[in-house]
Order: structure tokens, then sequence, then C-alpha cells
């Protein structure tokens, strides 16, 4: 059995995990950690776990997580390098926060407007979006893992990347618990409910993630990335706009580039989040504008799964060579 610690269980992330792994077959969760609720039961937290799962939540304590297998970091950036730079060489992390996901320290500092507490550690990290790096993932012992909206609109692009001239536009959608659980300006039921607004005009964190993967594959990539706030509890739309170098039969390239991978799915309709909320997959719908010459493809994933905390799972299970769909399988919620 893998032994698991997971840190920041009161957050969305934390909590999807939990509800993951209780399902995997070959976990066994040791420490649920967090900073405000220690000594509770799991239930006093979250009522759904009554009479399932009544582990007491621990306080964070290196000591102890040392000593499982593996620790996820559902926590937010800064504080998850620092807890990451106590546990590395002790154990195998998988970092749901955006805090190795850039490689270049001064990059993070200017989108993150903080120094990187952990600087050294980011050459050591490997980028955890399975269908593109699961080769460095299996001997990886720290994993960032991907942005939600990074991870929709990456495998929008990848599979044509280097057929791409100028820049990419991507129009995204996302559901509120993307924010995360904690109270937020903006976010309140009034501004959200029966409303739409476009939010980060001027540069959402999200965007350099998107290109420095996406210049691995087409150095002359660049992002135009707007995202909206949907008034939906989860899930991420995202419309992806490229102009290209070469007409193809589209569909094909994303069939053969994906043809190995499980939770990707080339679909013959445009996705809706009904198709994908609960679940680890990411559909993809490819349509050519032959009118203006554009390669448009419309990703959906559920941001809480294939955005994180599935992902996450996803990621573990390849670092432990165990089959990548365990403890992911299901349907989504609908309705
Ligand atoms: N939500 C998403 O869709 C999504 C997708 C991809 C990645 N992420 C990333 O995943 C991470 C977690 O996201 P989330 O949505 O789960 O956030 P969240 O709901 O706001 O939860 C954050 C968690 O971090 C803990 N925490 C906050 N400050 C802390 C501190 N100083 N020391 C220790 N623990 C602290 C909180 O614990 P307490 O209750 O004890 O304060 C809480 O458990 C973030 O970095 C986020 O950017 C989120």
């Amino acid at each position: 059995m893998i032994r698991v610690g997971i840190v920041g269980i009161t957050g969305f992330t934390g909590l999807e995990l939990i509800k993951i792994l209780l399902n995997h077959k070959e976990v066994e969760i040791e420490h649920i950690c967090s900073r405000s609720e220690t000594d509770k039961r799991l239930f006093e937290v979250y009522p759904q776990f009554l009479g399932v799962f009544d582990k007491v939540i621990e306080p964070i304590d290196v000591d102890r997580l040392q000593r499982v297998d593996v620790v996820f970091l559902a926590l937010p950036h800064t504080v998850s390098a620092g807890l990451a730079k106590e546990l590395y060489g002790k154990t195998r992390i998988i970092d749901l926060s955006a805090d190795f996901r850039l490689k270049d320290s001064e990059v993070y500092k200017t989108w993150y407007k903080v120094g990187h507490p952990a600087p050294e550690l980011l050459h050591k990290a490997v980028y955890g979006l399975v269908e593109l790096n699961r080769d460095s993932i299996k001997d990886s012992i720290l994993v960032a893992n991907p942005g939600c909206y990074a991870t929709s609109v990456i495998l929008a692009v990848a599979p044509v990347a280097k057929y791409v001239n100028g820049t990419v536009i991507s129009d995204s959608k996302s559901g509120v618990s993307g924010a995360g659980r904690g109270l937020k300006e903006g976010l309140q039921f009034c501004e959200v409910n029966e409303n739409f607004k476009a939010y980060a005009i001027n540069g959402h964190r999200h965007i350099p993630e998107i290109e420095q993967e996406l210049k691995k594959i087409n150095n002359d990539i660049q992002v135009e990335f707007i995202p909206h706030l949907l008034p939906v509890q989860r899930g991420i739309l995202s419309t992806v706009y490229m102009k290209v170098a070469e007409e193809l039969d589209f569909k094909r390239v994303y069939e053969e580039f994906y043809k190995s991978d499980y939770f990707v799915r080339v679909v013959n309709n445009p996705p809706s989040l009904n198709n994908v909320r609960g679940t680890n997959f990411c559909d993809l719908y490819v349509h050519f504008d032959g009118r203006t010459s554009t390669l448009i493809v419309i990703s959906v994933i559920d941001n809480l799964i294939k955005g994180a905390s599935g992902q996450a799972v996803q990621n573990m299970n390849v670092m432990f060579g165990i089959d990548e769909k365990e403890g992911l399988g299901g349907y989504s919620y609908y309705p």
C-alpha cells in the first residue's frame, strides 16, 4: 500500500483528494493535516464523511509527514514551497500550488509578486502534466501539479503547437471553486449568481506557465489568455483560437497525439461541462474554419479533478508504477 499524507484538507482540492483516495485500492491515507481545524474529526468540518471516514485532523508535522510514501500539498503558493523545502529528499511530494511550475524564479517573482521561498528546488521539480511528461514523472520525487486553466489550454494546443503561427488566443471560463474555499471579494453569491464577467485582463498567472510548456514544442508561441468567471460550482471551458501554417486533418492529428491517453478524449460534438464534471477527463473538440483559416479547439475539464486533485492522483499513479486510472474511474455528475 502507498502511505499518503494530505496537507490542506480544509480546502477544496484537499477535500477532493480525500474523496478520490478513499476509492483508491492501493492507498492508505495516513495523515490528513490542517493549520486551522486540528484535533477534530473530518466530519466535524465536512459532515458528508460521517460514518464513512472519521479520521482525526492533525497539525502539519514534518516529522510525521516524512514517514509516508508521498505527501500532497494542497496549500497556497509560498506556503507549499516552505513545507516542500523541509520534506524534500525525505518523501515524495506532489504540490498542487503554483510554487514549482515555473522554472525561473525571476518569472515567479514577476507574476506572483513575491520572492520564491525555495528557488534551489525549481529545477528538481517535474511539471506534472502526465500526457506530455509521463516518462520524467515516473522517476521524480517532486511534482508540480499544473494549474487548472493551464491544463485546459496546454492540452488543447500541444498536438498542433509545432504548426502554430503567431499568438494563441484562449477565451477561458471557470466555475467559482477555481478560486478556493476562502472568502474573497467578488465571489459572493450576489456577485456570481446570474452573472458573468471577465477578470485578470492585465495578465493571469497561468500565462507564463502555459507559455513555458508550449515553448518547449514551439519557441515562438505566445499566448493571449482571458479568464471569465462562470456562475457554476466547478468546470472549465476554454475556447482556443490558433492560426496554423498548414491545413491538415486536425481531428486525426489530435486523435493520434492522444491515442495512448485514457483521460483525453477527442469528441465529435462541442463538449459541455456536463461531459467531464466529477471526472478526470479532458474533452477536446477540434474545428477548422477554412473561411478564416483558424483552428478552434474547445477544451473542457473539471477544475478540481483534471485541473487539480485528479491530476495529482494520476501523477502519483505514474510515480508509483501503478495503473494510471486507479482511483479515477466514474462518470460525470449529470444531472
Ligand atoms: N481550486 C482549484 O480549482 C485549484 C486548481 C488547481 C490548483 N489549485 C491550487 O491548489 C492549492 C489549494 O487550492 P484550494 O482551491 O484547495 O484552496 P483553498 O480551498 O483556499 O484551501 C487552501 C488550504 O490551504 C490551507 N492554508 C492556507 N494558508 C495556510 C498557511 N499559512 N499554512 C498552512 N495551511 C494554510 C488552508 O487551511 P486552513 O483551513 O487550515 O487555513 C486550506 O486547507 C492552491 O495553491 C491553488 O492555487 C487550485
